[in-house]
């Protein structure tokens, strides 16, 4: 009889550790340390969506941009200063991303209920999950326990951020160097349900390609000129831009992608079948980009005694 408690108990043990453990990263890290950190993150980012449907896209964008450079350890969220150049001059970046205040604007909140104790990579990271179901997306468990950077890398965020200019082989090699197929390269893209572009973008597109639905086309125009207005701003999905959906698949089907490296992915090539797939499966498209988020996720963070918890998350600690 005891043995057979003990067997229940390990196997109790090992089934409860197998969700929620990823690497050394874990759901519950701040459950006792900061037990509101989850509800005081949803509650901002559902905020700051009401007030402006694109702040969920930003945010989720931003969550990519740090993750994809040395790991999702804040890099981004650091300011240049007269001896320090960080990521947000970087071309992917500059002029770019936004969302800095609204993780500022956490961050003091968490600060003032549990002081230095939660990674600013950690709050970006719930925020883009909060971001995509503040948008009708899916949910996902967030691991905790990362830290927060000492440095940052521009000449990284330059060479490892995929450019809108890309064909289907090089977007397949940018996510493949860090570890993605090509139906995650995919479900990822499918982030661009939700979000704009600045017309420098897409200007090429809109006036000199072929492969692009010529109404589409004709109403990109009017709104990004052959020269001049580089920031007037299109949405990434044209049919539903602040549901998180799969307009965005469907959209591609008609040759209605809004950036060049958008329409790659349905070019006759190695994606499309997965293109086709996610545009009339919201439920495999759900669970496979939750899937590739958890993974995008957990990409190196730095954790146990390195780095730091940054008191201010455009700074290093002095
Ligand atoms: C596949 C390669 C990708 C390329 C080439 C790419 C490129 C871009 C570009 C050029 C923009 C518009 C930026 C601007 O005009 O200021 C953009 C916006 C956006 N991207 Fe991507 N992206 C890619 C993948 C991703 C991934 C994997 C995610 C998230 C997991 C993502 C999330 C977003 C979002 C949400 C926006 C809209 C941001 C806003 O409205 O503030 N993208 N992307
Ligand atoms: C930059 O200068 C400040 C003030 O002189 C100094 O405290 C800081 O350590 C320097 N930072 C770096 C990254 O060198
Ligand atoms: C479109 O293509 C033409 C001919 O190749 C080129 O002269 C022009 O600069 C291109 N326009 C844009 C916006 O790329
Ligand atoms: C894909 O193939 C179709 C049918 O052959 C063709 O009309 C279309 O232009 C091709 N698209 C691309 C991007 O090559």
């Amino acid at each position: 009889m005891d043995s057979m408690w003990r067997n229940l108990w390990c196997l109790f043990v090992f089934v409860s550790l197998i969700p929620f453990n990823f690497g050394s990263l874990s759901a519950n890290f701040y459950e006792s340390s900061c037990p509101k950190l989850l509800s005081t993150v949803r509650r901002e980012v559902v905020k700051a969506v009401a007030k402006e449907y694109r702040m969920g896209a930003s945010l989720l964008r931003l969550h990519f941009h740090d993750c994809f450079v040395n790991g999702c350890d804040a890099s981004v969220l650091l300011d240049d200063t007269s001896n320090f150049t960080g990521e947000k001059t970087a071309i992917p970046n500059k002029d770019s991303l936004r969302g800095f205040e609204v993780i500022d604007g956490i961050k003091t909140l968490v600060e003032a209920s549990c002081p230095s104790v939660v990674s600013c990579a950690d709050i970006l990271s719930i925020a883009a999950r909060d971001s995509v179901v503040a948008l009708g997306g899916p949910s996902w468990v967030v691991a905790l326990g990362r830290r927060d950077a000492t440095t940052a890398s521009f000449d990284r965020a330059n060479n490892d951020l995929p450019s809108p200019f890309l064909d289907l082989p090089d977007l397949v090699s940018a996510f493949s160097n860090k570890g993605f197929d090509t139906k995650e390269l995919v479900a990822l893209s499918g982030s661009h349900t939700i979000g704009q572009a600045r017309c420098s973008m897409f200007r090429v597109r809109a006036h000199n390609e072929t492969t692009i639905d010529s109404e589409f086309a004709a109403s990109l125009r009017s709104n990004c000129p052959f020269s001049g207005d580089d920031d007037k701003l299109s949405s990434l999905d044209v049919r539903t831009p602040s549901s998180f959906d799969t307009a965005y698949f469907k959209n591609l089907i008609q040759n209605k992608g809004l950036l060049h490296s958008d329409q790659a992915l349905f070019s006759n090539g190695s994606a499309d079948s997965h293109v086709t797939s996610y545009s009339s499966n919201p439920s495999a498209f759900f669970t496979d980009f939750a899937a590739a988020m958890v993974k995008m996720s957990n990409l190196s963070p730095l954790t146990g005694t390195d780095g730091e918890i940054r008191s201010d998350c455009r700074k290093i600690n002095a």
